[in-house]
């Protein structure tokens, strides 16, 4: 039974990132990357982690038994098998020092699957899954039991199935829609037929599901199995998985926290830790995540309408129904693009400490638009450089915190010592440093860090073009850590060396920024 918070049920959560997650073509993990990706998975505060496929290789049996031994108590940690002996000793062997194990057993309930795959009666197939079970069950306490491809099963044999498992000891149910094959509505009612059925037979059984994204439905049908009942949702950070994916843990978290009262429901997810933990899946398997990606996508929280950025300047709650901080996300980001009105660009230019005479705002803001109209998107470096035309000419700094600019640079390449030296300004003070690095951007991004002498590490660097031809734009987003928060910079240069530079000076300036509002805020004042 799960537990009632608020007249709520508390609705578990199995990441899967390292099990269905790893199987995706070029994010095979080593152990290393493995343990890394763990060590967050536990800060998120997941319920249960599913961590490999112990009978697979000696790689991954060795990976879930190094895994399973860093996860406490309060993290059941499991790993999949047929329902064969072999497999499920390989799972036993490998979890049996965890604190809290589970062994989860698949096989297939689909007319497909039992004809095709196994080519057996379906009797046969059902004696498998009983004996499978039991034998588990001999070996640890919390054994669960997926009907394979269940969104293409017959009704009454996948219920001959789950009575049969649940009575040989199962203790939790999983409903996989395998191919991606379900649709919300009949999902929902399968799910509230099964729960109808099972909580009769026994009420401490929970009721998983498992959706791939093969229709782009996986949180929709995951979502629609919580309203019916599901005790449990399996997903993964980024939807990541087989083929189109599963269904990505934080939108279903936040879904469900969004809508609590609909779904009745809620999880123990530790939500500021989303966006870190999608960071760190995405850097360590390579693969980015798509910009328009739901919660953690790039443009998630980014707003470029006029309309819109005018609408949130005057309350966030008019286009945000998620604060980015709760996810640990950047806050908000305004695009300046030519589609930016003035109350937009005026407000980015307070913010980085600029003040515009009222006689010459047209003026500044139509060279804005030009320069919007030639970048596309428009950064706080490039407000800076528009600024500085007009010092001392309807434009004067006040109250201002000192910022990075870049002076000059030159970078070295060659395929012995790449090599990179820059000259940054913040006020009077004027840095010069020289460095070697592995290529290109590692010496000049080492130079600059060393110049700035802030100690920030780099999580994540991306380039790509965002115009056509050899001279078209580049773009450059990087993320930086300092102190445990995250900071992005961009910039859009037609020279990508330039672009890294500028786009690295821009999160150094918001470290700059956000170190100022702390210290000011510690010393009573108001910034
Ligand atoms: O997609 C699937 O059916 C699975 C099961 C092992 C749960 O990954
Ligand atoms: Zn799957």
């Amino acid at each position: 039974m799960n537990d009632v918070k608020d007249n709520k049920r508390k609705i578990y959560v199995l990441d899967t990132t390292l099990r269905d997650g790893e199987q995706v073509p070029g994010a095979k993990l080593n152990l290393g990357e493995k343990m890394e990706v763990a060590r967050q998975l536990i800060r998120l505060q997941v319920d249960m982690m599913e961590v490999g496929f112990p009978s697979s290789s000696k790689g991954d049996f060795e990976a879930v038994r190094a895994i399973s031994k860093i996860i406490g108590r309060d993290i059941t940690v499991t790993a999949l098998g047929r329902a064969v002996r072999g497999d499920i000793d390989s799972i036993y062997e490998s979890l049996k020092e965890a604190q809290s194990p589970m062994i989860h057993i698949v096989l297939g309930s689909s007319g497909v699957h039992i004809q095709k795959k196994f080519n057996k009666a379906p009797e046969q197939v059902l004696a498998m899954g009983v004996d499978a079970v039991k034998y588990a069950k001999g070996l640890m306490p919390n054994v669960q039991y997926s009907l394979e491809d269940a969104s293409r099963s017959s009704f009454e044999y996948m219920w001959q199935t789950i009575e049969a498992v649940v009575k040989a000891g199962a203790t939790i149910i999983n409903i996989p829609d395998t191919v991606g094959f379900a649709v919300p509505e009949e999902f929902g009612h399968l799910i509230f037929r099964i729960n109808e059925r099972l909580k009769n037979l026994n009420p401490n059984v929970l009721l998983s599901v498992h959706c791939h994204n093969d229709t782009g439905l996986a949180t929709a049908n995951t979502l629609a199995a919580v309203r019916n009942g599901a005790d449990k949702v399996e997903c993964t950070i980024n939807g990541i998985g087989e083929r189109a994916g599963n269904t990505s843990l934080e939108e279903v978290v936040m879904g469900i926290q969004l809508h609590a009262d609909y779904y009745r429901g809620y999880t123990g997810v530790k939500t500021n830790e989303i966006y870190t933990t999608s960071k760190v899946v995405s850097a360590i398997m390579g693969i980015d995540v798509q910009v328009n990606k739901a919660i953690t996508g790039e443009n998630a929280f980014a707003h470029s309408s006029g309309i819109h950025q005018d609408g949130l300047l005057k309350s966030k709650e008019v286009y945000e129904v998620i604060e980015p901080e709760t996810v640990g996300a950047p806050p908000m980001e305004l695009v300046l693009t030519a589609r930016s009105g003035r109350h937009a660009f005026i407000h980015v230019t307070q913010k980085l400490g600029y003040k515009i005479e009222e006689k010459q705002k047209e003026t500044v803001y139509t060279d804005f638009l030009e320069m919007a109209d030639q970048k596309k998107e428009v950064y706080d470096y490039d407000i800076m450089m528009l600024m500085s035309k007009y010092t001392n000419n309807g434009v004067q700094r006040e109250k201002a915190i000192d910022l990075w600019e870049l002076i000059d640079f030159e970078v070295i390449y060659n395929t012995k010592i790449p090599t990179a030296m820059v000259k940054i300004k913040k006020g009077e003070t004027i840095s010069c440093k020289t460095k070697e690095g592995y290529g290109a951007i590692d010496a000049l991004y080492s130079a600059i860090l060393e110049a700035a002498d802030l100690p920030v590490s780099l999580l994540e660097y991306r380039i790509h073009n965002i115009s056509r031809g050899k001279e078209g734009l580049g773009k450059v987003s990087i993320q930086v850590m300092y102190e445990d928060n995250l900071f992005e910079g961009k910039a859009i240069e037609k020279d990508i060396i330039r672009a890294s530079a500028i786009a690295l000076i821009n999160a150094l300036n918001k470290v700059v920024q956000e170190v100022a509002v702390q210290e000011s805020k510690n010393n009573g004042e108001n910034l």
